[in-house]
């Protein structure tokens, strides 16, 4: 398999912490690779090393064969990026918003306007080509970004939280263009995100936390390491169903607001015994295949979503109970 983006021995480190502790990891060419991980694991920090936005404070990357480092203005010319914040001129139209991009990235005069024209199509945004962008939702504006970031044909787009903030309609939407971008352009997309759903999608995904991978693979293959099913239940008494539950089945249980979760080997049987034999009344319960956002809970003992990760503790249990 072709590489696109070989990453070797990659650090950054700002006063006082140390956002991303030595990254590696390879890319191939026409996948969609998701970075996985909670508020502060270091997700921009790479992206932004990658795309030769910020230096690195030790080791290289190659992207397109060209390094972040030595090589930043070919590694431009091969990428697309799309921040997290948006970074659009909204007194601005969406064509001139387009043709400064094109003055900025070099493309030649000659070729604008067909290139404008172009990628606003593949992002259904040519009606909208002479209006003010602050007139546009927010979903228009993502993918108007999009469309920037494909100006300059880049064999790889860079894309940092692409659906933040976007109504869950508006997310399959762009969800789809990323995935025609992949399959019409070839174009490889090295993409972060919150969101479990959304890694799903990825080809492969790598987990990251508190600066460091904890795990890389396909997302079938992340849950089959979970393994086993989840059973998922709530009760009259949370508290006191979570202690009988881990003295009786010896399983590590997790709370949600909802109810609580844990991990058994052979659920479908397990579960009719359960709810028979069960001593406190059960409200209601559900089984269920190991989903990533258990993978992250095994790996890193926290839910994905929990957003204080200034603290770094050890112990799955209280990581688990903290913050619900
Ligand atoms: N310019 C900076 N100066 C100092 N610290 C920084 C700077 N940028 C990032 N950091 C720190 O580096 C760590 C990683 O930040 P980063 O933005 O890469 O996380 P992230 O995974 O993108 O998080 P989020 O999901 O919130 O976007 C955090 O602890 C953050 O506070
Ligand atoms: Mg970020």
């Amino acid at each position: 398999m072709d590489t696109i983006i070989e990453v070797k021995g990659l650090k950054k480190y700002y006063k006082g912490t140390e956002a991303v502790k030595g990254l590696d990891l390879s890319v191939h060419k026409g996948e969609i690779f998701g970075f996985l991980g909670p508020n502060g694991a270091g997700k921009s920090t790479t992206i932004n090393m990658l795309s030769t936005i910020i230096k690195p404070s030790e080791g290289h990357a190659k992207i397109n064969g060209f390094d972040n480092v030595k090589e930043k203005n070919k590694v431009r010319a091969s990428i697309g990026l799309i921040f997290q914040a948006s970074t659009l001129d909204e007194k601005l139209t969406a064509n001139e918003n387009l043709k400064l991009h094109c003055k900025f990235y070099g493309v030649k005069k000659s070729l604008r306007e067909d290139r404008i024209q172009e990628v606003l199509e593949i992002v259904d945004l040519t009606d909208k080509r002479y209006k003010i962008v602050e007139t546009f939702s927010g979903g228009m504006k993502r993918r108007l970004e999009i469309a920037r970031g494909l100006l300059n044909y880049p064999k790889v787009l860079f894309l940092d939280e692409p659906t933040v903030g976007l109504d869950p309609q508006t997310r399959a939407h762009l969800w789809d263009y990323i995935l025609k971008l992949k399959e019409k352009a070839g174009i490889t997309i090295f993409l972060t995100t919150h969101s479990m759903e959304e890694a799903e999608i990825c080809d492969r995904v790598a987990i990251m936390d508190h600066g460091e991978l904890i795990a890389l693979d396909t997302p079938d293959q992340l849950k089959s390491k979970v393994g086993g099913d989840i059973i998922h239940v709530s009760t009259e008494a949370n508290q006191a169903a979570k202690a009988l539950i881990e003295e009786r089945y010896e399983a590590e249980v997790t709370e949600d607001g909802e109810g609580l979760s844990f991990r058994v080997e052979n659920g479908s049987k397990l579960l009719i015994d359960f709810v028979k034999q069960f001593d406190i009344p059960i409200k209601s319960v559900n089984l269920r295949r190991p989903t990533l956002n258990d993978v992250f809970l095994q790996l890193a003992g926290r839910e994905i979503r929990e957003e204080n990760v200034s603290t770094k503790t050890s112990g799955n249990r209280n990581l688990a109970r903290r913050g619900r």
